[in-house]
């Protein structure tokens, strides 16, 4: 029997809305903001505006793009957080209202969790892959940084998590530090191919167990370019690619080293990549390299399922609709992730 499912996200700055035919993705849509580009950084009252322009268009652009009326929806299914909460009240209230003209249940998402969830979605040409329970993923973003076991599309365990900042947080904050365009994580990954990766050494942080920390790696980065300047103002313009080389390398080895700690300690081969900073290409090469070393399965999502977009929020969705789980009129979004 097929099921459709829209799926609505809005969580920071970017505006999607996708439509899933069960597990086959038909449309993905996503309405970026460049408006927070000379900022250097999201503005949230800037992004809840753009959504909010935003909204209608795509969803629109979604149904027309899958071929579907409204009327043949199932469910709608929404971020309900983590995220910014003037971003995600946009989303929310219009799943709320759209579910409730068209009669059809409403399914509220984990963000977090539909990153992870995002491997599961197939697409019209190939069949894809999938990870088996229970497998591990590494979830890396703008604002995460986490390791979880899945054991069910409903049944995951947190074990490892960021003490500070995110990795996507450290490769951008790098990328400001050396006057680098905001998102700077992509900026680094395309200078870095033309960098020498060992020219720099920074020290990586000693945290026990699973966990991780970015914070220090910033601030010796950014005492490291003070010092340097000192001595020489063009330092990083004749230095650029073998800095963005340098650090890459220093935190993609933080992520590898963890990974590989919990792969030991849990037992489990099956490996998954989730979030942004998975288009990283270094991370993607390292992971497949680890792989075959190591015996594990590995899995890594296509690039439009990497950033933010709808697609994975319509297949958390369609698990939820499966097992008859549905959100009602009153509830709130949260800001703050809810399995820390
Ligand atoms: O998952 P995402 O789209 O949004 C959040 O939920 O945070 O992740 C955005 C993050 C940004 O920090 C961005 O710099 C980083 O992903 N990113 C990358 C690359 N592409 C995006 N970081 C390193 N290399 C990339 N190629
Ligand atoms: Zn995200």
């Amino acid at each position: 029997m097929k099921k459709y499912i829209l799926g609505i996200e809005s969580s920071c700055d970017d505006t999607s809305a996708a439509v899933l035919e069960n597990y086959k993705i038909l449309a993905n849509i996503i309405a970026g903001q460049e408006v927070h580009k000379k900022y250097g950084g999201v503005v949230p009252e800037l992004a809840s505006r753009a959504h909010q322009q935003n909204i209608i268009p795509v969803v629109d652009l979604a149904l027309k793009t899958a071929g579907i009326s409204k009327h043949k929806l199932h469910a709608i299914a929404f971020t309900r957080g983590p995220g910014l909460l003037g971003s995600l009240l946009v989303g929310t209230s219009f799943a709320k209202a759209f579910a409730l003209g068209l009669d059809i249940p409403l399914i509220e998402v984990d963000h977090l969790k539909a990153h992870i969830l995002a491997h599961f979605i197939q697409n019209e040409t190939e069949t894809r892959k999938v990870p088996e329970f229970p497998f591990l993923c590494l979830t890396i973003s703008g604002g995460h940084t986490q390791i979880a076991k899945i054991s069910g599309n409903s049944k995951m365990e947190l074990i490892g998590n960021t003490l500070d900042d995110a990795a996507g947080e450290a490769f951008d904050k790098a990328a400001k530090i050396l006057g680098l365009p905001y998102p700077g994580g992509p900026v680094i990954d395309k200078l870095a191919q033309q960098g020498n990766p060992d020219k720099y050494q920074f020290p990586k942080p000693r945290i026990e167990g699973l966990n991780f920390s970015f914070s220090g790696l910033k601030t010796s980065f950014l005492y490291f370019i003070r010092d340097e300047l000192k001595k020489d103002p063009q330092f990083i313009d004749n230095n650029k690619n073998d800095l963005c080389a340098s650090i890459q390398k220093t935190i993609v080895e933080i992520l590898m080293d963890k990974i590989t700690a919990a792969s030991e300690l849990t037992g489990i081969r099956e490996i998954a990549l989730a979030g942004g900073v998975s288009a990283n290409s270094l991370v993607r090469s390292e992971l497949v390299s680890f792989g075959e070393r190591l015996g594990w399965n590995v899995y890594i999502p296509e690039f439009q399922f990497t950033t933010d977009n709808a697609a994975m929020i319509a297949i958390a969705g369609y698990f939820k609709y499966l097992d008859g789980e549905f959100a009602s009129q009153d509830l709130a979004p949260y800001a703050r992730s809810r399995n820390e």
